[in-house]
C-alpha cells in the first residue's frame, strides 16, 4: 500500500505518510501566507493600532507648530492601519488562491493520497483493536483537524472576499459588520489549530514517528 510505509517502533504506521510534490509546495505556501496574514493582524493590533497612535501624531504635529483635535489625529493613524488592511488583503488573496489550487490538488492526487481515501481508510482503522488501535484513533482525530481547517479557511476566505468585495457586491453595513464579526472570531479557532498542528507534528517527531516532519519536505518517497 504506496501511502502506508513503516517507522521505527510503529509497525505498518499510517502517520508517515508519502506527501506529493504539489501538496508539499502547497503546505509551505499556505504556512507563509497565513504567517503573513497573522502577522499582519498582530501589527494592526499593536504598533499600528490607531486609537494607541493618536497621542503620538499630536506630538509630531505640535512640535510643527500645528494643533489637532483627537479626532483629526485619529483620520490620519487610521489611515497607516488601512495601509496594512490592504497588504493583508493581498495577502487574503493569495490564501483565496491556495484553497482553491488545494481542491485541484485533490483531483489530480494519486487515488491513495487522496484526502478522502485517507479519511475512509482512517475511518476503518480506527474500528480496530489490537496493538495500534490507540494509534488509529489518533489518526484520524488528526485527519478530522484537518478537514475542521479547511473549513475554517473557507469560512475565513468567504469572509474576507465578502468583506474586500462588499461593496461591489452591494452589501449593507449591517452584513460587512457580521462578516467582519465572523471573520474575526474565527481566527482564534485558526490559532487553535496551529498551535494543536505544531504542536502535534513536534511530539510525534521526537515520539513514535521520527521522520514526519522531513516528510513535508522530501515526500517520504
Ligand atoms: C488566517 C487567515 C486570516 C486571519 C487570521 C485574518 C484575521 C483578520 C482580522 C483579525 C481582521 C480584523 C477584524 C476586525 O477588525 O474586527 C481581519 C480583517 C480583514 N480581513 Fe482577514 N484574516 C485572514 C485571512 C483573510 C483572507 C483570506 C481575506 C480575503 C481577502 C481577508 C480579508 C480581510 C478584510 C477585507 C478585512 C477587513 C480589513 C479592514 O478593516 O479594512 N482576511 N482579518
Ligand atoms: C500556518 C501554519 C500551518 C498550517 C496552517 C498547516 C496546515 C497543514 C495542513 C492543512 C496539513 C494537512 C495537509 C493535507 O493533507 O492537505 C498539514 C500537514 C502537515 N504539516 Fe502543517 N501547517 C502549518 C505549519 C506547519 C509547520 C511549521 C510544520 C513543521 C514544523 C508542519 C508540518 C506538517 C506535517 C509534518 C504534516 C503532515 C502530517 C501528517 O502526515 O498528518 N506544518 N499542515
Amino acid at each position: 500500500m504506496a501511502s502506508i510505509i513503516t517507522s521505527p517502533g510503529m509497525e505498518s504506521s499510517p502517520f508517515l505518510q508519502h506527501h506529493s510534490a504539489s501538496l508539499r509546495i502547497w503546505h509551505w505556501l499556505i504556512f507563509i501566507f497565513i504567517t503573513g496574514s497573522i502577522i499582519t493582524v498582530l501589527i494592526n493590533s499593536t504598533v499600528l493600532s490607531p486609537r494607541d497612535n493618536i497621542k503620538l501624531v499630536q506630538e509630531q504635529l505640535t512640535r510643527k507648530g500645528v494643533t489637532v483635535t483627537d479626532d483629526q489625529a485619529f483620520a490620519v493613524s487610521h489611515e497607516y492601519e488601512d495601509k496594512m488592511w490592504n497588504v493583508h488583503i493581498l495577502i487574503g488573496y493569495g490564501i483565496a488562491f491556495l484553497l482553491l489550487a488545494r481542491v485541484v490538488i485533490e483531483f489530480t492526487q494519486a487515488e491513495d493520497e487522496k484526502m478522502r481515501n485517507r479519511l475512509k481508510k482512517a475511518i476503518l482503522l480506527s474500528k480496530q483493536n489490537g496493538k495500534n488501535s490507540a494509534d488509529y484513533k489518533h489518526y484520524i482525530r488528526v485527519k478530522l483537524s484537518y478537514m475542521l481547517f479547511f473549513v475554517l479557511l473557507f469560512l475565513t476566505v468567504i469572509t474576507g472576499l465578502g468583506m474586500a468585495f462588499g461593496r461591489e457586491l452591494g452589501f449593507s453595513r449591517e452584513i460587512h459588520g457580521s462578516l467582519k464579526n465572523l471573520h474575526a472570531i474565527i481566527q482564534y479557532f485558526m490559532y487553535a489549530f496551529i498551535v494543536i498542528h505544531l504542536a502535534g507534528v513536534i511530539i510525534a517527531e521526537n515520539g513514535k514517528i521520527k521522520g514526519i516532519v522531513s516528510g513535508m519536505i522530501n515526500g517520504n518517497d
